[in-house]
């Protein structure tokens, strides 16, 4: 899969922007604040729905504009494309192939991107949301119905809690909870099975990747930390500990309104030599994990949907050390990768036979 061509209009610091793209490297350069990472941002909304920096839309919109569009151009079997439509005041609008689609979870899938800058440590160094957020993107492009559970799941969940919080005040609605137990965790279980799949699968491809990047030292294990416990994953299994993980909760729960298992709550845990990697392994170690991470999202994509995604390279070549830029480097040969920097000292690491170069300057692209 590779973009062609991306049209910006009044989006970010782009007055207008109608830029081709090479199937190999492309790669943004110039000082900060110049628009590199709003080159990215764009397109990695026309992959999610939405943008890597800000759940508000309107940021987007150039200042003293109305109205933004972000037009991106592909190739997967045969030629695509997707619009998204911003306006002040309305909801995004989003079109593929000049066809309006109505939800989100209808336009993840099409142009699959995998993201990667310095600000992804927090995949490592922060809290459960980050890992659960970095989970779900991947499933949700490559697992069709998955984003739909994750959405039902949470608007159950939200339901659930507001029962739990009136029946503070009228206990007798407490009866009804059971319902609410049963959707919870059908849409839950369905959710922690591809989880766990999706750890079991990529355990062992980062593990290999980052014993290789650490010529044999290290052993990187990536577990999955499950809220719920279950003994194995069949859907009916993990549907049925989860009632009963609800059951047992229902004190705790009632007490501060929340629901306390379930997915919402659910990590991933990551081992260095046994050790954990949030806490006790150094700088270098963690890049070099989420490197492996990153790389192992790569190849799941590739191995379940058949075609590599589009990767994105915000500024992260400055952060790594030499051997680590070589390692990425040699995957960066066989992909359409779009990558910025402000330091042309790393241009001459990415010469691969297709590579395209371009100057970025207040909002403009300067040859
Ligand atoms: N909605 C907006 N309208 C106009 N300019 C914007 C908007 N949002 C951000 N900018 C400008 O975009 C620039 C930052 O772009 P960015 O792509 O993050 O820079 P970099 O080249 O460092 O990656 C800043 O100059 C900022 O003022
Ligand atoms: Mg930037």
């Amino acid at each position: 899969m590779y973009i062609k061509r991306i049209e910006l209009k009044n989006f970010r610091n782009y007055k207008e922007l109608d830029i081709n793209l090479c199937k190999g490297v492309n790669i943004f350069y110039g000082q900060n604040a110049q628009g590199k990472t709003n080159i990215i941002e764009s397109i990695y909304i026309a992959s999610t729905g939405k943008s890597h920096r800000t759940q508000k839309d309107m940021e987007l919109i150039r200042w003293n504009s109305e109205n933004a569009k972000i037009k991106i151009e592909y190739q997967k079997e045969k030629d695509e494309s997707i619009e998204i439509y911003l306006s002040k005041g309305i909801k995004k609008q989003i079109k593929k192939n000049g066809v309006r689609l109505f939800k989100i979870g209808e336009l993840i899938g099409n142009l699959n991107t995998v993201i990667f800058s310095p600000d992804h440590m927090k995949i490592i160094k922060d809290g459960p949301v980050e890992r659960r957020r970095f989970i779900d993107i991947i499933l949700s492009q490559v697992k069709p119905g998955y984003y739909y559970n994750l959405v039902q799941y949470l608007r159950t969940l939200e339901q659930r809690n507001n029962l739990l919080n009136e029946a503070k005040m009228n206990s007798s609605i407490l009866k009804t909870i059971d319902i609410w137990n049963e959707q919870l965790a059908d849409f839950g279980a369905k959710i922690i099975k591809a989880r766990h799949e999706f750890i079991c699968n990529i355990c062992c491809i980062a593990a290999d990747t980052h014993n290789r990047i650490s010529n044999e030292k290290e052993k990187l294990n990536v577990k999955y930390h499950p809220s719920v416990e279950y003994c194995n994953n069949s859907e009916k299994e993990i549907k049925e500990s989860f009632i009963k993980a609800l059951e047992n909760c229902i004190r705790i729960d009632m007490k501060r309104s929340l629901t306390h298992k379930g997915p919402h709550r659910d990590d991933i845990l990551l081992f260095i030599n046994g050790t954990e990697v949030k806490t006790y392994s150094s700088q270098g170690q963690q890049r070099t994990a989420l490197l492996s991470l990153k790389i192992s999202e790569l190849k799941y994509i590739k191995e379940e949907t058949g075609e590599l995604p589009v990767l994105l390279l915000d500024d992260v070549f400055s952060e790594l050390d030499r051997e680590r830029q070589k390692y990425l480097i040699e995957f960066i040969k066989d992909m359409q990768t779009i990558i910025t920097c402000t330091n042309v000292e790393y241009l001459e690491n990415f010469m691969v036979d297709e590579t395209k170069i371009i100057k970025v300057e207040g909002g403009m692209i300067v040859t």
